[in-house]
């Protein structure tokens, strides 16, 4: 079947992380339409088992695929796509993008060796992660440290709270407190709620340390496999949410700046 101009990418999270993706894409392609989907009846998923991740990523995109008719999928969070972008591949017709934690970038940035590594729970006991590091960064040290509470933070912040100065405080203190931490130069931010809070972090962790997500990367591909293919709204770009909640309201501003206008629950 021929792309229409209106068929959506539909870029989807846990919650706001993958707005910072969305932001990348917006750049390099501000014409494609965009269905955002935040499966925040789900959220957080980084304190869940692999098995009820991989149900959950798979159940919901083959719905939301099969009623949105996406172009494209992009898995804008690190802690699904590690864990069950082979499986929603294999069930799914539609071209996936996953998100990849940065760590082959990063190698090629240190120049003390030592990379901080942060991403949910489940994301930084990932395989996925361990065969990157061998892969890429075999001859450096990969310093992990999960940050569930700077998810929370950014989720509060995008609706408006202040609170994520602590929370990175508590990340760069736990990574600079491991063998060899107070040489990290560069650090890996593997969870897409990470990139929203980049003041925060750049503060925490002071001069000298750099940052590198999967965000730009993510939006080449997009745009990569989209090349060529026509593009026009024919309804203003939405936003979904799995379950309906009173601090969605709060979070309107944020989404209208990401040019999510509408917000629907699924
Ligand atoms: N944004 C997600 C990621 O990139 C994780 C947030 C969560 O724990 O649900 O890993």
């Amino acid at each position: 079947m021929p792309i229409t101009p209106d068929q959506p990418i539909l870029m989807f999270d846990s919650g706001v992380g993958g707005l910072s993706v969305l932001r990348a894409l917006r750049r390099v392609l501000p014409q494609a339409p965009v269905i955002y989907v935040a499966d925040n009846a789900g959220l957080p998923y980084g304190g869940k088992t692999e098995a009820e991740i991989a149900a959950r990523v798979s159940g919901l995109l083959g719905r939301m695929t099969e009623r949105l008719r996406p172009r494209l999928v992009c898995i804008a969070c690190n802690t699904a796509s590690t864990i069950a972008l082979a499986a929603v591949r294999d069930v799914l017709e539609v071209p996936i993008v996953g998100t990849v934690p940065a760590i082959k970038p990063a190698a090629g940035m240190t120049r003390t060796g030592v990379i901080g590594l942060l991403g949910t729970e489940a994301t930084i006991r990932q395989g996925y992660v361990d065969r990157l590091q061998a892969e890429f960064a075999h001859d450096k040290t990969l310093l992990r440290h999960a940050a569930p509470d700077l998810v929370t933070a950014a989720e509060a912040m995008m609706r408006g709270g202040d609170d994520a100065g602590g929370a990175a405080q508590r990340a760069a203190a736990a990574l600079r407190a491991m063998p060899g931490g107070d040489t990290i130069d560069t650090v890996v931010l593997a969870c897409t709620h990470f990139p929203l809070m980049i003041d925060d972090l750049a503060a925490a962790f002071g001069p000298g340390v750099r940052f590198i997500d999967g965000a730009d990367g993510i939006a080449r591909r997009i745009a990569h496999l989209t090349d060529g293919q026509p593009f026009a709204r024919s309804v203003p770009d939405q936003a979904l949410f799995t379950r309906d909640d009173p601090g969605l309201i709060a979070l309107a501003p944020a989404l209208a700046r990401a040019g999510l206008d509408h917000t629907v629950i699924f």
